[in-house]
């Protein structure tokens, strides 16, 4: 089954599902879901990333290499998921999205349980898969999210960064029920302005929600990290030592101590019952 592996230490663990979003385009999640899957997997994780954007399926050029297929052509009946499954680095592979995953919650009976067993049947198994979606409110967003364990966040300096954050955490309150949001910081200039980001978030949030938002952490605004992603390199292979690397160092650590927190939600099986609509 592929819900269970053996991390570094040898323990059972459930395969962990963490979707990164944003309410506003272009604030870092392609970015982050590339750095975090080389951080963890630096750390002998193995991650399995999910790409998810419908408009900007791009993970794979973030890591300096083109996938050929993607998962429309698992729901067409051309391949099998463990066809279309694209390497990365060692320890990291992609299911490229394109527009296939729109599609997830529209598939047949058949599409759907073809699906699934083949995702029980990758005899390869993880111990994270990271979903980088599109932004905004989205129906597709949001079932991706809601499939999810950990609903990660990002927000950035400029203010309409913040109230569609707050709009995407509220209709995934209110339409999906969701409670709990992990927030970062993208594109800060310090530790203080990343901190007043989530606190300005928390305030509306406390006002007129009833969800707990948890703080994991700042990327600094980093001109290694946009030196690498125009020359389609990760800024944790080629600037290890630069701010955002460590950054996304210390965030990757983070989520690997969170992994003895008892999660409500089921792992990687869930997730897929989830998005293709038979949970
Ligand atoms: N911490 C940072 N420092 C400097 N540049 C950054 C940082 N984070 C992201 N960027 C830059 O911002 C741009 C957008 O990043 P990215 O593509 O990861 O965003 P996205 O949220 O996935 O966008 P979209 O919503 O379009 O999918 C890229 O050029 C990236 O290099
Ligand atoms: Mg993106």
């Amino acid at each position: 089954m592929i819900n269970t592996s053996h991390s570094k230490n040898g323990a059972s663990l459930m395969t962990k599902t963490i979707s990164i979003t944003s309410g506003k385009g272009g604030v870092g999640k392609t970015t982050t879901v590339s750095n975090l899957a080389y951080q963890l997997s630096q750390e002998g994780s193995r991650v399995l990333v999910l790409d998810g954007d419908l408009g900007m399926a791009n993970i794979d050029i973030m890591f300096g290499s083109r996938a050929q297929h993607s998962i429309h052509d698992v729901l067409s009946g051309k391949k099998m998921l463990q066809e279309v499954i694209h390497p990365l680095r060692p320890n990291i592979d992609l299911i490229p999205g394109g527009s296939g995953v729109y599609g997830l919650h529209q598939m047949s009976i058949q599409q759907r349980y073809s699906l699934l067993q083949q995702v029980s049947d990758l005899d390869t198994a993880y111990d994270y898969m990271l979903i980088d979606t599109a932004p905004g409110i989205d129906e597709n967003v949001l079932h991706l999210n809601s499939a999810a364990q950990q609903i990660v966040i990002l927000v950035t300096p400029d203010p309409s960064s913040l109230t569609d954050a707050y709009a995407l955490i509220k209709v995934l309150n209110q339409k999906r029920g969701e409670t709990k949001f992990s927030i970062v910081s993208n594109q800060v200039g310090s530790e203080t302005e990343g901190l007043r980001l989530y606190k300005r978030l928390c305030d509306v949030a406390d006002q007129f929600l009833c969800v707990s938002l948890d703080y994991m952490g700042d990327i600094r605004a980093d001109l290694n990290l946009r030196q690498a992603t125009r020359s389609q390199q990760l800024v944790s292979e080629v600037a290890p030592s630069s701010a955002s690397a460590e950054a996304f160092r210390g965030l990757a650590e983070k989520i690997s101590h969170l992994d003895e927190i008892q999660e409500a939600k089921g792992a990687i099986q869930f997730f897929w019952e989830h998005v293709s609509g038979v949970a």
